[in-house]
């Protein structure tokens, strides 16, 4: 029986380079002061159905569905916002004016067409900013985005950025909008034809070559923003300016879920070899109207993005996947059996002293060890032998290659 289509094995280099990524956004998150949070892998269906839209394709095809015992209907999560934004609710967690950062790292599940860097089992990375309606908000999310693209050494990417207004605006660009597409659909594709209806804005950001024609010419919605959101607009790219951070403006990103408004942003990868051409690394934006959704006493203004984590890891430069080596970590080789507890003992003593240890019982010879042991990534090698008898052993240093007889007692202080 092999693995479910779509989900993924992790194990030798591969769960190494994951646990190094997994390590460094959490590095990230707490340089930018976010805390982390966990929800059930199990929610209500309901959730999201209310919240994503009921048109979006993680609805209408891509959540795994199941009905407990008790005939529940509850999904396997698709995305972290909307349980996110559940849980600062029912823990009451949103105290009036008073940020909230958060951060979630775990298994998500929306059953597409697997591709490279595209599963229907993955892990995402998100982060959600509540009650911070400035401008310095989107800045921050912005540039949150940008350290973790430069730490995994990702250089082949452009930042894509767009205003949906809001509700009022969309309302009245929507009408234009689909007008437009009235006129122009005998030269839409069939599955855009079928959008007109059900869910217009996603036509904008189609990939097919007779829609992309049409959208040329579509109409924009900056034309419908209001005074105050134009504003909001120019001041985010005023900020990005300001610090030197590159972006394209693209009124035709529309994003896949209903809950946004105003500001939102993609950061595309443009590497074709790794990923094919114009892969989503990391997504996002404000959507200050979903806690108001979710429970009508409430309001807070929200941001944040997600990314998933198996495709910035295809997309990051080879210096990224490096394992990093730790300094403290001894690999034990007793030179023959004779030297077999006395070497158990040293390892004692370390373990207790919290480094990372390992022997090699094995009957191969030293050269053969040595070689093991560089290749699992450990920086001293201690070889018990007949220096014992003057109570020392010989460590080797496999970065330096220096070599010193020393004393057993003073390993590792
Ligand atoms: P999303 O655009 O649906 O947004 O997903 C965010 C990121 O998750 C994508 O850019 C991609 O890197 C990764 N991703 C999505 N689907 C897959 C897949 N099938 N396989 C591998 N990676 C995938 C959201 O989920 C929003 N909740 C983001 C957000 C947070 N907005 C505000 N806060």
């Amino acid at each position: 029986m092999n693995k479910v289509k779509g989900t993924k094995d992790y194990f030798d280099s591969e769960i190494d380079s994951f646990a190094k990524a997994r390590e460094t956004l959490f590095k990230i998150a707490n340089n930018f002061a976010f805390s982390e949070v966990i929800t059930p892998i199990l929610e209500h269906e309901e959730l999201f159905k209310r919240f994503l839209g009921l048109e979006t394709d993680i609805i209408t095809k891509e959540m795994y569905r199941l009905n407990d015992k008790k005939n529940r209907a509850l999904v396997l999560r698709p995305e972290g916002t909307a349980p996110i934004s559940r849980m600062v609710l029912e823990n009451k967690l949103l105290k009036q004016n008073q940020t909230k950062r958060l951060f979630y790292f775990g298994p998500m599940f929306r059953y597409e067409r697997p591709q490279k860097g595209r599963q229907r089992e993955f892990y995402q990375f998100g982060v959600e900013l509540f009650n911070d309606k400035t401008i310095f908000s989107n800045l921050l999310i912005i540039q949150f985005c940008q350290t973790i693209l430069q730490e995994f050494a990702i250089t082949k990417f452009k930042l894509q950025l767009n205003s949906l207004g809001s509700l009022a605006t969309r309302k009245k660009y929507l009408v234009v909008l689909k007008k437009y597409y009235e006129d122009n659909k005998t030269k839409l594709s069939s599955d855009s034809q079928e959008r007109i209806e059900k869910n217009v804005l996603r036509i904008l950001d189609s990939k097919l070559i007779e829609d992309k024609k049409i959208n040329l010419k579509a109409p924009k919605i900056s034309q419908y923003w209001s005074e105050d959101e134009k504003s909001a607009f120019n001041q985010t790219i005023e900020l990005l300016q300001a610090c030197k951070i590159d972006y394209e403006i693209n009124y035709q990103l529309v994003r896949g879920l209903d809950y946004y408004n105003d500001f939102i942003f993609e950061f595309i990868s443009t590497d074709t070899k790794n990923l094919g051409a114009s892969a989503t690394l990391i997504a996002g934006g404000r959507y200050d109207g979903l806690i108001n959704q979710l429970d009508k006493n409430e309001h807070a203004y929200a941001i944040g993005f997600a990314l998933g984590v198996e495709r910035l890891l295809l997309a990051s430069a080879k210096e990224f996947k490096k394992p990093t080596l730790k300094i403290g970590d001894y690999y034990i080789i007793p030179l023959n059996n004779e030297y077999n507890l006395i070497a158990a003992k040293i390892f004692d003593q370390l373990r207790k002293m919290d480094y990372k240890i390992f022997i090699n019982y094995d009957d191969q010879k030293l050269a053969k060890k040595i070689s093991q042991a560089a290749k699992h990534n450990y920086t001293n090698v201690i070889i018990v032998g007949e220096e014992t008898n003057n109570n020392n052993v010989i460590i080797k240093n496999l970065i330096t290659r220096k070599q010193e007889e020393i004393e057993i007692n003073k390993i590792g202080t």
